[in-house]
């Protein structure tokens, strides 16, 4: 069984991932920090993100290893990634990677921009995760005033807003919602509501 799990920033995907995959014991990747590691590698080659052939050699040659550097984490590589990310030979990359991944024979639950769409179209489950911009900015910012990066929450709020525009707009794989894909809005849920919300959709689907 393939869960794929797709949404904006801060939307409460990874949460939900990691959860799912602890309760139906698959394994879990978090395809952002693909994007990141690739972005991580051209910053300490010092080329620039734009730079298209680097960027797509860094992808090609991405070493697992890297994926716990915990530098993947901070909210300038997330900026980072999304720029990377907007680059269809990057992508193309790593669409393999990630599909040996979601090939093991028990299955896995895979959570990004565009897994349900590119990634594992026949995905047995997709969701889309969402919630408003400013709750999003809120959590993202409690999250990071909790690793003792201080940024003002207005700061926080235009990159998620800045990010979620590139990351939709771009041509490649932009960031939209599957036709099949059951939306969840965390607005008003905590991560035990969506959890619960998110199992409803999947055991349902097992007894269909
Ligand atoms: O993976 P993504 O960027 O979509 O978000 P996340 O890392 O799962 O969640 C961002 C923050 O929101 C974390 O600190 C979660 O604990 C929190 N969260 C929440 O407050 N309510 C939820 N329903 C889900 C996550
Ligand atoms: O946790 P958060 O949602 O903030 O970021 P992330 O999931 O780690 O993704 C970082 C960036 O990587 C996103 O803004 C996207 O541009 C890109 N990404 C993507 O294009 N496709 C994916 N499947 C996952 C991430």
């Amino acid at each position: 069984m393939v869960i794929a799990i797709d949404g904006p920033a801060a939307s409460g995907k990874g949460t939900l991932a990691k959860r799912l995959a602890e309760h139906y014991r698959l394994p879990h990747l978090d395809t952002g920090l693909l994007y990141r590691a690739v972005a991580l590698t051209l910053l300490d080659a010092d080329r620039d993100l734009a730079d298209a052939d680097a960027a797509a050699a860094a992808a090609r040659g991405l070493d697992a290893a890297f994926l716990s550097d915990p530098r993947l984490r901070g909210s300038a590589m997330g900026e980072a990634a999304s720029i990377v990310s907007a680059q269809g030979a990057v992508r193309a990359a790593l669409l393999d990677w990630q599909r040996r991944f979601a090939g093991a024979a028990e299955g896995a639950v895979l959570d990004g921009r565009d897994i349900g769409t590119v990634v594992c179209p026949d995905a047995a489950v997709k969701l889309f995760v969402t919630a408003s911009a400013e709750e999003r900015a809120r959590r993202r910012h409690r999250e990071l005033d909790g690793r003792g990066e201080a940024v003002a929450y207005e700061a926080v709020l235009s990159d998620i807003l800045r990010r979620d525009a590139r990351d939709a707009d771009r041509a490649a794989a932009p960031l939209r919602v599957a036709e099949d894909a059951v939306v969840i809005d965390t607005t008003a849920l905590d991560a035990d509501a969506a959890f619960r919300a998110a199992t409803g959709v999947v055991d349902g689907r097992d007894r269909a």
